[in-house]
């Protein structure tokens, strides 16, 4: 493959800008026996916690309209053995590896932060202030501009590897937490996480998730990321990594029209695990016949006097 994929998201460099998204391409190694996993601009793995997690009680997924709803509750192997026993597949296999962290306190993300600061193969750290489906954390570091600052410096003064902060759709003022991640040390921003959603059975009249809520992905929320990435590209000038419903190359190329200078594919790894491979594929095509780069298109929508 060319370099003409290659991004720079601040000190972080990508082959391509077409990455896996967390909790939908579990911790990677899964995949080493039908595709090549070196080929993709990263991997985002599943959420790693300083211990292992159970997760919330099942059914933990449920399909609907455009999407699925998940309730999985960052069930995880832990630390100790995602870096004793994933990671060593993961540097044999040539990823690029993006670990997504997630703490119940600054104190636990920092000492994550740390710890992963020396671990071989690592390429950056995404920190989850966005998870809808815990009790603790979560979503709660997420939905103020003080919280999302306190979580990001608290990794930045701790690790010399590119921070990424993952924002909540759910923030009020999403533009303003991403200015306030970009303030207090962000190298870049990705967006969005699941929003909340339920789905009831009206056969036995219960909700059709064991934890009751979970998040919802998939092309139903498309659209509301593509704005939110618009919005808050013109609030920050760090990079974007969006997401949210991306299926094919159609979808990667609004994304960054709106403002994301690279993305994730998540929920239509479910039914296509090569999905985002094929996409890379693809993407390098478009760019070689019209002979421009990803970075040629990021925030390039036209919409007259409004931008
Ligand atoms: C089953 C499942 C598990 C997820 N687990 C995580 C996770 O551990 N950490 C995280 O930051 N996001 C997690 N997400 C959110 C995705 O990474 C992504 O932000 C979201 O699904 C939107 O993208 P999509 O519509 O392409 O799936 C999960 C999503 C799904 C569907």
């Amino acid at each position: 493959m060319s370099d003409i994929l290659a991004v720079q998201l601040g000190s972080l460099r990508l082959a391509n800008p077409i990455i896996t998204a967390s909790g939908t391409f579990g911790y990677g190694v899964e995949y080493a026996d039908f595709m090549d996993v070196s080929r993709l601009g990263g991997i985002s793995v599943k959420g790693i916690s300083l211990e292992p997690r159970v997760g919330n009680p099942p059914p933990r997924v449920c399909e609907t309209p455009g999407g699925m709803l998940n309730s999985i509750g960052l069930a995880n192997i832990g630390y100790d053995a995602f870096v004793d026993r994933t990671m060593p597949v993961l540097r044999q296999m040539g990823a690029t590896v993006i670990v997504n962290i997630y703490g119940t306190s600054h104190d636990e993300f920092a000492q994550l932060a740390r710890r992963f600061d020396t671990v071989e193969g690592v390429a950056a750290l995404e920190v989850n202030i966005s998870c809808p489906n815990v009790k603790e954390g979560g979503i709660h570091f997420g939905v103020s501009g003080k919280s999302a600052s306190g979580v990001t410096r608290a990794v930045r003064e701790v690790t010399s590897l590119p921070v990424i902060v993952k924002l909540s759709p759910e923030a009020l003022d999403l533009p303003d937490i991403g200015k306030a991640v970009q303030d207090a040390g962000a190298d870049a921003i990705s967006m969005i996480n699941t929003f909340r959603g339920m789905s009831i059975d009206v056969e036995t009249r219960k909700p059709r998730l064991g934890a009751v809520m979970g998040g919802l992905s998939g092309p139903a929320i498309r659209p509301l990321a593509v704005r939110m990435v618009y919005q808050v590209y013109q609030a920050v000038n760090i990079p974007i990594i969006g997401m949210g419903g991306i299926a094919c190359l159609r979808d990667v190329l609004e994304f960054f029209l709106a403002g994301a200078s690279a993305v994730q594919v998540g929920t239509a790894n479910f039914t296509d695990p090569t999905i985002a491979v094929k996409i890379v594929d693809e993407l390098e095509e478009y760019c070689v016949a019209r002979g421009i780069r990803p970075a040629d298109l990021v925030g390039k929508v036209e919409v007259g006097e409004a931008k």
